[in-house]
């Protein structure tokens, strides 16, 4: 069998998410289990989306619109920018594949930061093999640093991400920095600023979401999700913002139908409630201010974050730790896979859940 794989495959590993609910509660026969593993919006979703979503239940029978057309036109209302500027997606995900499918070449490469989102590489090494991913080390504050990226690239490097704010680290850079680096990059790379946490980010007047240079320069793509803020999660939906004509190439390596009925209904529902946007941005960061202070006063150390979860380390083996979490029903992210050996991640969730976390994590330290 292995002779007829694609050796570009051999060289990955499946995605680990965090651990479902539902598989911890039977494995370990617990009634209670708390999931903070995914950086997921604890609050359900509004009544507005959820009869949007029931009003296309009717429909199921039939193909979704392939192209989005509505959620599209509502997201260029939303940023202020033309539909043929936007992409939509299974999640932020599928178009971070559909980038490396469309733009990279047999021997080139794309450049990220090390610690950072997996699927950078993912998408990389299916493309091009394990050379087609090159990594980057971070400044010491956990962000990406700019000044390494620059000294990698070379005639190789095609597409370049940039997580920002970053996962897993919750850091966020400033909008001078990264439009200094921007402005550095020849136009025959691609540079990709994942957008996927923004809206977390408390001073959103520094911060570059690139939307403006997408207008102007064909070789910038923003990406956002509806997965993160938006609640939406399960229904896998995230967009891209670029010029036509990038937009237009992408869309070749789309397949039909990619986002489903209910997806496109609940994101433009979705767009249509603010309300519910600043709830979970002011649950998030009271929440997120006392979880922080909870883990410095374990005497733990807490990398300050812009998002809806924080890197912390444990001073102990994250993979045990995790193990005794997992049996006191407590799912978060050991991130040796995410080139932070000594690191755990935790959502932000309930207060109910954060502090079940965090009576749990004392009793095991
Ligand atoms: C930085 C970053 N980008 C993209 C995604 C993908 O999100 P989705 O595919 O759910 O839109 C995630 C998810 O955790 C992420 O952390």
């Amino acid at each position: 069998m292995i002779n007829l794989i694609n050796p570009n495959i051999l060289e990955l590993t499946p995605y680990q998410p965090g651990k479902p609910e539902e598989e911890i509660k039977r494995k370990y026969n617990l009634e209670k289990v708390v999931k903070l593993a995914s950086n997921e919006n604890p609050l359900p979703l509004p009544q507005n989306v959820c009869d949007a979503i029931v009003r296309e239940i009717s429909l199921f029978n039939r193909y979704p619109d392939s192209d989005s057309y509505y959620l599209k036109e509502k997201i260029a209302a939303y940023n202020g920018i033309e539909r043929d500027n936007v992409l939509v997606g299974a999640g932020s995900v599928e178009i971070i594949r559909m980038i490396s499918r469309c733009f990279l070449k047999p021997g080139e490469t794309v450049l990220s930061s090390e610690k950072s989102f997996l699927m950078y590489r993912g998408a990389a090494v299916e493309q091009g093999g394990k050379e087609a991913f090159v990594e980057a080390k971070m400044d010491e504050a956990f962000r990406f640093d700019l000044d390494n990226l620059s000294r990698l690239i070379d005639d190789k490097t095609k597409i370049i991400f940039i997580a920002n704010p970053n996962n897993p680290t919750g850091t966020t850079l400033n909008r001078q920095p990264v439009y200094d680096f921007i402005d550095s990059v020849p136009e025959d790379k691609i540079i990709v600023l994942d957008n996927a946490y923004h809206e977390f980010v408390s001073n959103l007047d520094d911060y570059p979401d690139g939307i403006e240079l997408a207008m102007k320069r064909k070789n910038i793509i923003v990406l956002r999700t509806f997965s993160k803020i938006y609640s939406l999660a399960a229904l896998r939906v995230g967009y891209a913002i670029a010029h036509p004509e990038t937009i237009s190439y992408l869309g070749r390596v789309k397949g039909p139908f990619n986002v489903t009925r209910a997806a496109q209904a609940a994101a433009i529902a979705s767009l249509e409630n603010d309300d519910f946007k600043n709830k979970s941005l002011e649950l998030n960061a009271k929440n997120r201010e006392k979880l922080f202070t909870q883990l410095q006063n374990l005497g733990l150390k807490v990398v300050p974050s812009e998002t809806n979860f924080l890197l912390f380390f444990p001073g102990t083996d994250p993979a045990e730790l995790n193990e005794k979490l997992l049996q006191q029903g407590v799912i978060i992210r050991p991130m040796r896979a995410f080139g932070v050996p000594d690191g755990m991640r935790v959502s932000v969730g309930s207060e109910e859940d954060n502090d079940y976390f965090v009576s749990r994590l004392e009793k095991l330290l």
